[in-house]
Formats: structure tokens, C-alpha cells, sequence
């Protein structure tokens, strides 16, 4: 390596005098971008979305959870702009990716986005650049995919640029923990790869983690996200299992969680949801394939996850029906959007496969979400019709044939909900205390 160019960008990383470029100002880049600025360093944010790049522009935020007010000082000191020029990709001392990495409709792992931004990356690539890959991917991704395409100038990794994989670990709305006070992963191609991305983080990032390399970093983060896919699916078929026999599976989560060692909560709910954890197992499960493995605690998990909005269609039916009413004609309310607790993002929000299942059986289908003010047009369920969420009162909760609890948002009022609504499927378990109007799904 040019210990020169290494020792130099050492020097502007420490006296947080090099420039930050973060592509993809989404859920992941924008709090990235903001932890940057607030510690003095001079970002400069990509996107291919020109609405975020001109909000940001006028200072203004466009992610709920996040206080806007911090967007806005962060423009206004000077540290923090935005644009879709991305040759100015060259202004840059580090250069972190934050893009998304979906599955493609056969579910398998849509690298179109990486690659996309690798090549942009590669075209304004100078020597001692450190680039960062931050979104979620399969082990090999840096190592490989990235790594190939930064080359093609003659640069060489571990010689001329720096480049390394760290996990984002975002965990939106969570008020205890956010970008800055969870420790961060961090493996490079080389060692000074990994010394340069670790003394970045260390800048604005309560503790990092070092791994051996890129690949480890990449696994670890599928790891996280393996672990409460399967812990998510274990839960939900304990539920089943549990309704069946007559047992509330929420008083025997309250209890075992008693327990001071050897067990970690997770709920069941109405499915998955979000943009990490029905995506991600299935980087590792189709990485595995190449070496010849299945990953069948994945496709199981994906298996029961994703039944789980059948599940609680049919309970909802099988209420109806006791009732003496078809689901055909009724009204059913859906209470939350969002896929999960107070945050405004419906990415693969288990809403949508309820909503769709209703319409499909012939019910007048409404929604409330006080973070979801308007449903997005969703590529998986296209002929969904256009909603608006419907303000929640008495009157309209009298209206519902039945209101189900997708999403436990903690300022709707479930007191009002209980009081007015003749059946409420309750997911969430929003509803301990047995209700002759609660059914739990
Ligand atoms: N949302 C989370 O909580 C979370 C947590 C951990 C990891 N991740 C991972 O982080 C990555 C990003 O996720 P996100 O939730 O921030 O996604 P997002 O959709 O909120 O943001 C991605 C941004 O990238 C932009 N973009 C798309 N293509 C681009 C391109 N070619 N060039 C520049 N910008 C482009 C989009 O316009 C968007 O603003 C994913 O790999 C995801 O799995 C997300």
C-alpha cells in the first residue's frame, strides 16, 4: 500500500476535514449523513431521487421518526448538501453506499441498485478514496461484485483506494438505540482498508467492531437478520400451536420472559415485515446454493412468516362467521399500515397481504395509520385501490363489521376501539385481558 496516501486521508479523517459522500439518502443514508455532519464533517449526499435531493436542498427532512430540525441545521451550518451530479462522487474523501438491495420477483438477491452505483463509484474513482458498502448483501459482495468493477480503472484495492463492508444496523423509531450509539461492524478487503473504515466510524460511532475481513462483516449483519427471521417464524407457529390448544401465547411469553437467562422474546404478529428481514435471509440462502447448501431453516421461517396473514384472515372469517356474517360486504377496519410500531414505513408491511386477502373475499376494506396518511401504490399487490387513512372515531369504529390490529402504533386509542367496535382481530396482542369483542390472531 502507499502508506502516503493511507497516512493522508488518516490525517483529514481525524481532523473530520474529509468530505463524506453518502449515496442513497433513504431510511439508512439520511441518519448516516446527519451522525457525519453533527460531528463537523463537510457531507455531501447522492441520490438518484431528485424530490429527497431537493429537499434536503431547502433544509427540509422527509423521514418521519427523524426531527426534521436536524436536517435543517445541519444545511444551514454549511455540512450538509445533497445532489444527483454524481461525478462530483470525486469531491469525496470516503464514500458511503446506503442503496437498496431488494429481491428480484423469483426471490432471489437484485443487486441491480449495487451494481448501478458501483459503476457510478468507478467512473469517478482517484486514488485514496476509501469506499464503504453499507447496504445488506451476501458474503462476497465487496469482495467480488465491488471490488471487480472499482478495478476496472487500474486502481488497485489495498494499493490506491480503500474499500470495506460495514453493516448498517438501523433500527428505525427504536428511541434507545440510533445511528450513533449502536456499535458498528466494520471488515476490509486489507488491513488498511480496515484501519481507514474503522478510524472513520470512530469519529462519530460509539464503539465499531473489527472483523477479518469484508466477507465476515457481510455475514454478520445476515446473521442478526437470520436470527429474528427464524425466532419471528418460531413464535408465530407457537401461536398457532398454542390458539389450537387454548392457550394465550401472550400470557406464556409474559411468563417465560421471567426467565433471567437462556431466553430472548420475540411476538408473534400478523407476518414479516420491513425491508430487512423478509429480504435478507435469502441473500445467504442463495449464496449458500453456490456451495452446494439449502439453507432450510430460512425457506422454513419464509414458509411460516408468510402464511401468517392467511392465518389471520381465516380467524377473522371464522369471528365473522360466529357472527352470523360473510366477510363478503363487510366492513373491515385496518389499524396500522406501517410494518411495525410507530414508524411511517410500509415497506412489505404484512397490511397489504391482509388488505389484499379481504378485497379478494369481497369486504369493504379502510385503513387507519396516524403515520401512514395515504397508502403507496405497492409493486407486490397492484390492484389494491387507492386509500386514504380514515380519521378513527366512534362513529366509524360503530360502522366496522370488524377491525383488525395489524400495527400496534402507540398513540391510537385502543380504549376508544374497544369500547366502539362490535369484533377487533388483535394481532398485536394489544388486548391482554380476555374481551368478548377480541379475537387474537
Ligand atoms: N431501513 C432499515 O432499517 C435498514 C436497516 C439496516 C440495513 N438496511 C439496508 O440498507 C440499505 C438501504 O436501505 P434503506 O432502508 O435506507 O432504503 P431506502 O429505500 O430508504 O433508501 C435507498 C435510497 O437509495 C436511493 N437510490 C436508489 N438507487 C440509487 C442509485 N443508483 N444511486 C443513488 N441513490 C439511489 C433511493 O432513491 C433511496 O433514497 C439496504 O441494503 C437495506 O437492506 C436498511
Amino acid at each position: 500500500m502507499n502508506t502516503a496516501l493511507r497516512d493522508d486521508l488518516l490525517d483529514k479523517i481525524r481532523s473530520h476535514q474529509a468530505l463524506i459522500g453518502i449515496i442513497g439518502l433513504g431510511y439508512v443514508g439520511l441518519p448516516l449523513a446527519l451522525a457525519f455532519a453533527e460531528r463537523g464533517f463537510p457531507v455531501l449526499g447522492f441520490d438518484v431521487d431528485a424530490a429527497k435531493v431537493g429537499a434536503i436542498g431547502r433544509g427540509e427532512g422527509y423521514i418521519k421518526h427523524l426531527d426534521p430540525a436536524r436536517v435543517a441545521a445541519a444545511v444551514e451550518t454549511g455540512k450538509l448538501a445533497a445532489t444527483a451530479d454524481f461525478a462530483r462522487l470525486r469531491e469525496a474523501d470516503a464514500i458511503l453506499i446506503c442503496v437498496p438491495t431488494p429481491l428480484t420477483p423469483q426471490r432471489e438477491p437484485d443487486m441491480s441498485y449495487v451494481v448501478e452505483t458501483g459503476r457510478k463509484v468507478r467512473d469517478a474513482l482517484r486514488p485514496g478514496q476509501l469506499v464503504v458498502l453499507e447496504s445488506t448483501t451476501y458474503p462476497g459482495t465487496t469482495d467480488e461484485l465491488l471490488r471487480g468493477l472499482l478495478e476496472e480503472t487500474g486502481l488497485r484495492c489495498g494499493r490506491d483506494v480503500f474499500l470495506a463492508f460495514s453493516p448498517e444496523r438501523e433500527d428505525p423509531g427504536n428511541r434507545s438505540y440510533q445511528t450513533t450509539n449502536i456499535p458498528k461492524v466494520v471488515g476490509g478487503v486489507d488491513p488498511d482498508s480496515a484501519t481507514v473504515a474503522r478510524a472513520l466510524y470512530d469519529e462519530v460511532i460509539a464503539s465499531t467492531v473489527a472483523v477479518s475481513s469484508a466477507r465476515t462483516a457481510e455475514a454478520v449483519k445476515l446473521t442478526e437478520n437470520v436470527f429474528r427471521a427464524v425466532n419471528i417464524a418460531l413464535v408465530n407457529e407457537l401461536k398457532v400451536v398454542y390458539d389450537r390448544m387454548g392457550i394465550d401465547v401472550w400470557e406464556v411469553l409474559d411468563a417465560a420472559a421471567t426467565k433471567p437467562f437462556g431466553f430472548m422474546r420475540f411476538n408473534p404478529g400478523p407476518g414479516w415485515g420491513g425491508h430487512c428481514i423478509p429480504l435478507d435471509p435469502f441473500y445467504l440462502a442463495w449464496k449458500a446454493r453456490e456451495f452446494g447448501l439449502s439453507m432450510r431453516f430460512v425457506e422454513l421461517a419464509g414458509e411460516v412468516n408468510v402464511r401468517m396473514p392467511e392465518y389471520v384472515v381465516d380467524k377473522l372469517w371464522l369471528a365473522l362467521n360466529e357472527r352470523g356474517k360473510a366477510v363478503k360486504g363487510s366492513r373491515v377496519l385496518v389499524l396500522g399500515l406501517a410494518y411495525k410500531k410507530d414508524i411511517d414505513d410500509p415497506r412489505e408491511s404484512p397490511a397489504f397481504e391482509v388488505i389484499d386477502k379481504l378485497c379478494r373475499l369481497g369486504a369493504r376494506v379502510g385503513y387507519h395509520d396516524p403515520h401512514v396518511p395515504r397508502a403507496p401504490r405497492m409493486r407486490t399487490w397492484p390492484d389494491l385501490p387507492p386509500m386514504v387513512s380514515e380519521a378513527l372515531t366512534a362513529e366509524l369504529l360503530a360502522a366496522q363489521d370488524a377491525v383488525v390490529v395489524v400495527t400496534d402504533h402507540t398513540t391510537v386509542d385502543y380504549a376508544l376501539v374497544a369500547e366502539h367496535a362490535s369484533l377487533i382481530v388483535d394481532t398485536r396482542g394489544v388486548y391482554r385481558a380476555p374481551r368478548p369483542n377480541v379475537v387474537k390472531a
